[in-house]
């Protein structure tokens, strides 16, 4: 059966001293939770070392990256590899998330040629697309987000379903000025993405994963957690500190099939 994901980007916070704590408490919590996949996403400092942390505890934690360049070396000052972030043996690379859209010029055309660079490198993309308050007032959320998940799957061969994620994390809904989404909108665009799924790749587009994020909290979860097109849920503040996490653990649990 497949399991229900969560899991969190840390966006540009935690220590290496804090983040280890966190992930040493994270595996011990989430053994209490089988019916869930769960990853972790930390800056690229911190990467190497948790990786060998969760390896020495056999840990089922997935490990992630928030960004990467889509070449494999160069002369690309401050940007990380796809192979140097393989080297590590990361399970998972982020990509186009809405802060790396609007403050450091990702595109959907370069979240494009990741997908691309992680899936040749084995690493799993979590490609992260959502429309701005506007384009919801001006009715056009539907259009922008098959654009955005058109061009990053461009060339992304049925093949590969199973190998990448796709969260939907509507911009007005993220971080501390965010407005948490109505239920039925999620359900609503997560069955269109669904639609959109099945337009590229046929039946099998049922089995990309769909994850929601976006002001996700214990008052919301396990709402968006019943809707049949969300496959997972991708936090950010409510799952910074453990005992929240599992919050948000214990309630999503009574919940997933
Ligand atoms: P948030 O962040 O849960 O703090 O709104 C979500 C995200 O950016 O993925």
């Amino acid at each position: 059966m497949k399991k229900f994901l969560l899991g969190t980007n840390w966006k540009m916070n935690k220590t290496l001293a804090e983040g280890t704590d966190y992930t040493v408490n994270v595996s011990e919590i989430i053994t209490k939770y089988p019916q869930f996949e769960f990853f972790i996403i930390p800056p690229h400092t911190h990467l190497w070392k948790l990786k060998e942390l969760l390896d020495s505890k056999k840990s089922a934690l997935k490990l992630g990256a928030q960004n990467m360049h889509y070449e494999d070396a160069g002369q690309f000052t401050g940007e990380i590899s796809p192979v140097m972030l393989a080297e590590i043996g990361l399970d998972i690379v982020e990509l186009g998330h809405c802060e790396r859209r609007q403050y450091f010029n990702e595109t959907d055309e370069t979240v494009n040629l990741k997908t691309l660079a992680a899936l040749k490198h084995q690493l799993l993309p979590l490609i992260c697309i959502g429309e701005k308050m506007s384009d919801r007032n001006y009715g056009i959320s539907k259009e922008m987000l098959a654009k955005q998940l058109k061009v990053a799957l461009k060339n992304v061969s049925a093949d590969e379903i199973g190998k990448f994620w796709i969260a939907y994390e509507p911009i007005w809904a993220i971080g501390v000025n965010g407005i948490p989404a109505e239920t039925p909108y999620v359900e609503e665009i997560h069955d269109f993405l669904r639609s959109v799924l099945i337009d590229l790749y046929g039946p099998s587009g049922k089995d990309v994963p769909l994850l929601f994020g976006g002001s996700v909290n214990i008052n919301n979860a396990s709402e968006y957690a019943q809707l049949t097109n969300v496959d997972g849920l991708f936090i950010g503040r409510s799952a910074w500190e453990p005992d929240l996490f599992e919050e948000i653990m214990i309630l999503v649990g009574d919940v997933v099939k």
